[in-house]
């Protein structure tokens, strides 16, 4: 560096570093490289992340004479990320610099992360003289072309005179709106071309193009959304970075308590200290920290929370549920399927009774409490024989759990409660079409006057707070890998949520149900009734 520096000098025909800095006077001649430093300046950045080359050299030099902070990584996609993570560490702007061809190509990975995960990022990538470009020159790429499909805008710089200006646009492209990455394209005898510098704000771009989208131009999209959010069965909130790089936290928690929709997140219980020596990660269930040495990839100190000094029997049963340990090799634990204690809406062949035979559709844990028997086919009398004899055989393949931690096990299945139910008006009315359903529910004739049987009406076998009379019957969904044909009538809890249905998960929809695997009334009298009327049937099981 510092001989390619005097080099430059003997170039330039200087004798000292030329000083660029804020007491400059405006409108002097400058080089294009300076030119990109000062703009740097005035657009607030203070560190670099990069790469030197060839075609970049020029904006390295005036980098070295400008003192400007940089850090040189080892690879461009590094520094790419680095950027970005500076970028999303800080708020600011990230800027990388890298050579041209393969350095820039070099680039596309990070400027694509950035893209898509909506980060402010400035790319300057030196390029070959312009004489050169498109005669396949020595490291030449079309970096400009490359990148149109993964930046936000991108610009090859031809006219060292429009370099202030292009900075100033970038950086408002690269902030604004949905902010994302900008790629400044600059050939190398444009960065050593001389031009009057007067910096140019942001503010003082008229951007003809581009404008940042107002809020009250997506009221037609608003519409639609919540249209489609009351519409969905199981709606779920997603919730990536750009909820906080708009500062919509707040909204977005508003929300999902209001629409009482589980919101998806990635987690963040994990972090590395400054240094990047020491990785920390919160051990939830145990109330503690565990500190991880990044070099030996061991777990170095624990740090105690002060947490509760004995262990409660649900926090043991909680524990018990989430750990992996109890299972042959670590491998799974009850949340595996039951994700959150809820389920993973899979069938699955559990039982060694032949391969195929009895397949079952996992079940909602959440308010299973008084509704035993257990297992679609009523076989399991209480839960500590659901949850112990039977995952400790079939499942785990390992030591038997202690009396202690099976009893904590259960009384914590037990203790799960059923979740807010979104369809249930706030005032515990129902709504009309709630309503129609329920007479249908509840009803002892069809629809031609005929009574229909006390027990094949669907309040005698779904009766009581969780929908279930706790006895076994046959509704006609047997199918021909069963064994047998008695089935509990399932609890009805939160069954909006819980497709597929049926024992072994064969309707997909509620509908099904009655469409498909009820030709004749054995579960209930449903052949008379029209789509409408099962759709209010529907709209009422909702809200159980
Ligand atoms: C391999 C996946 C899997 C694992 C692991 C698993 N379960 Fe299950 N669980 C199921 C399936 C599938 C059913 C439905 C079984 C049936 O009806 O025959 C079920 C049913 C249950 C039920 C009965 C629900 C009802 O309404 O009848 C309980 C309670 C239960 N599991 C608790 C547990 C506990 C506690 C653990 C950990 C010790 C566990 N499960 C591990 C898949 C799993
Ligand atoms: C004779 C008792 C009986 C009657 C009457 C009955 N059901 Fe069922 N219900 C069951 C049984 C048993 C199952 C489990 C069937 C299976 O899994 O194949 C079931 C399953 C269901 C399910 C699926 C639950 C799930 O999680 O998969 C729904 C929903 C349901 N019944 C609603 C109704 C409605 C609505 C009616 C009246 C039209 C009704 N049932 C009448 C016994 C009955």
């Amino acid at each position: 560096m510092a001989s390619l520096q005097i080099l430059h000098f003997v170039e330039d025909g200087q004798d000292a570093p030329a000083m660029p800095g804020r007491d400059r006077e405006v409108g002097m001649q400058l080089k294009g490289a300076d030119i990109v430093i000062e703009s740097l300046k005035f657009h607030g950045v203070d560190l670099v992340f990069g790469y030197p080359g060839g075609t970049i050299m020029p904006v390295y030099d005036a980098l070295y004479r400008s003192g400007f902070r940089h850090i040189l990584a080892r690879h461009e996609q590094g520094a790419a990320h680095a950027a970005d993570g500076y970028a999303r560490a800080t708020g600011r702007t990230g800027v990388v610099l890298a050579t041209s061809g393969p350095g820039a190509t070099n680039l596309v990975t990070g400027l694509m992360t950035a893209y898509m995960d909506s980060v402010p990022l400035i790319a300057i990538t030196g390029q070959v003289a312009t004489s050169a470009i498109g005669t396949d020159a020595f490291q030449e790429a079309d970096i400009y072309g490359i990148t149109i499909p993964i930046t936000k805008y991108n610009y090859l710089v031809k006219d060292v005179s429009k370099l202030a200006e292009t900075f100033a646009e970038a950086f408002y492209i690269a902030r604004s709106g949905r902010p994302g990455p900008v790629l400044i394209d600059i050939p190398k005898d444009v960065q050593l071309a001389l031009a009057e510098y007067a910096p140019v704000a942001e503010a003082d771009i008229p951007l003809l193009k581009y404008s940042p989208k107002p809020v009250y131009e997506y009221e037609a999209e608003l519409d639609e959304l919540v249209a489609m959010i009351s519409r969905a069965e199981r709606p779920v909130l997603y919730v990536g970075g750009g909820a906080i790089i708009s500062e919509a936290s707040e909204a977005v928690g508003r929300l999902a308590r209001m629409a009482h929709i589980p919101v998806g997140h990635n987690p963040r219980g994990v972090v590395l200290t400054r240094d990047g020596r020491r990785l920390l990660v919160a051990n939830r269930l145990e109330d503690t920290i565990s500190v991880i040495d990044t070099r030996t990839d061991r777990v170095a100190s624990t740090i105690s929370l002060a947490g509760p000094k004995t262990v409660s029997v649900l926090r043991h049963g909680e524990q018990t549920f989430y750990t992996a340990r109890q299972s042959f090799q670590g491998q799974i634990g009850c949340a595996t399927c039951h994700i959150d204690s809820t389920f993973d809406g899979l069938t699955w062949d559990l039982e060694p009774d032949g391969f195929g035979r009895d397949i079952v559709d996992n079940k909602l844990l959440e308010g299973v409490k008084d509704t035993a028997p257990y297992k679609w086919n009523g076989g399991n009398p209480n839960i500590p024989t659901e949850c112990g004899p039977r995952t400790e055989k079939y499942f785990w393949r390992s030591e038997n759990y202690d009396n202690e931690t099976l009893v904590d096990l259960s009384t914590f299945v037990r203790s799960l409660p059923p979740r807010p139910n979104r369809w249930r008006q706030p005032d515990g009315e129902l709504t009309p079409a709630q309503e129609r359903g329920n007479a249908i529910f509840t009803r002892s004739q069809d629809k031609f006057g005929n009574p229909i049987p006390e027990t094949n009406r669907c309040v005698y076998c779904h009766s009581g707070p969780k929908g279930t009379n706790q006895k076994l019957f046959d509704v006609g969904t047997r199918k021909a890998t069963d064994n047998g044909n008695l089935l509990k009538s399932a609890p009805l809890t939160n069954v909006a949520l819980t497709a597929p249905y049926l024992h072994d998960g064969s309707a997909r929809t509620m509908e099904e149900i009655w469409t498909v695997y009820n030709p004749e009334d054995r579960h209930g009298r449903t052949n008379d009734l029209t789509k409408d009327e099962l759709n209010d049937l529907i709209e009422y099981l909702r809200t159980r």
